[in-house]
């Protein structure tokens, strides 16, 4: 049993929930796992390798091949596959549109829940995500469901130059079989679309300690 912590953030894409999760572990002093950036870095290999992302079977052979490893620098999570660091890519255009193909596949979800679920073998986290409440740390009674209105969160991927089909991504997260996206037992929803970061954030500590989080100085 381990004596960390852990506060689940769950929401679709550009709900706000990275900004928030990296918020929080500043304020709190918690480590921030993007639990996102794992699934981004298997699909970025997959695609380097050419891989053909339509056959389980071929994607499954190239994972078992990957040496995936997570870490931390300063407060934030890190991932590589074979040592590299995707860095920029991990946000492509060709990458925000099979990640969640990716995704999907039972065994890579495995994988990475495994390496999600090792941080807490030696600190407090934040992770975000669309499985960390419902999934990953089920039992955490810490769980936010990020949400924001469709024309917001796809606008604020405009404003940071990607390209990214947010409600297709959305589509694809919710319906799949193996962990979709959806409201986790337990969860509040934070609704960021009037929000700034600031008061995000502050509504966001209200709910922890709501839910038993204790949070002194703040
Ligand atoms: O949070 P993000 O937009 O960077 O996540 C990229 C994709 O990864 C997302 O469309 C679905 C997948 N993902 C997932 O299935 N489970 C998670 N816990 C995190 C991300």
């Amino acid at each position: 049993m381990s004596s960390h912590f852990a506060i689940a953030i769950d929401g679709p894409a550009a709900s706000g929930k990275s900004t928030l999760a990296k918020e929080l572990a500043k304020k709190l002093g918690l480590v921030m796992v993007n639990s996102g950036a794992m699934y981004r870095a298997v699909t970025w290999k997959l695609l380097e390798d050419g891989v053909d992302l339509t056959n389980e079977d071929a994607i499954e052979t190239a994972l078992r091949a990957m040496d995936v490893s997570c870490g931390v620098d300063g407060l934030l999570s890190t991932v590589s596959i074979d040592g590299i660091d995707p860095g920029e890519a991990l946000r492509s255009e060709e990458v925000n549109g099979k990640v969640s193909v990716v995704a999907a596949v039972a065994a890579v979800r495995d994988r990475l829940v495994g390496l999600q679920r090792n941080y807490l073998l030696s600190s407090d986290v934040v992770m975000e995500g669309r499985d960390i409440g419902t999934v990953v740390f089920p039992e955490t009674p810490y769980k936010i469901y990020v949400d924001a209105d469709e024309s917001v969160r796809a606008q604020r991927r405009v404003a940071v130059g990607e390209v990214d089909s947010v409600a297709d991504r959305d589509r694809d997260d919710s319906r799949r079989k193996t962990a979709p996206l959806k409201v986790a037992d337990g969860a509040a929803i934070l609704d960021t679309s009037n929000h700034t970061i600031e008061s995000g954030l502050e509504a966001a500590i209200e709910i922890l300690r709501s839910q038993g989080l204790q949070i002194s100085g703040v």
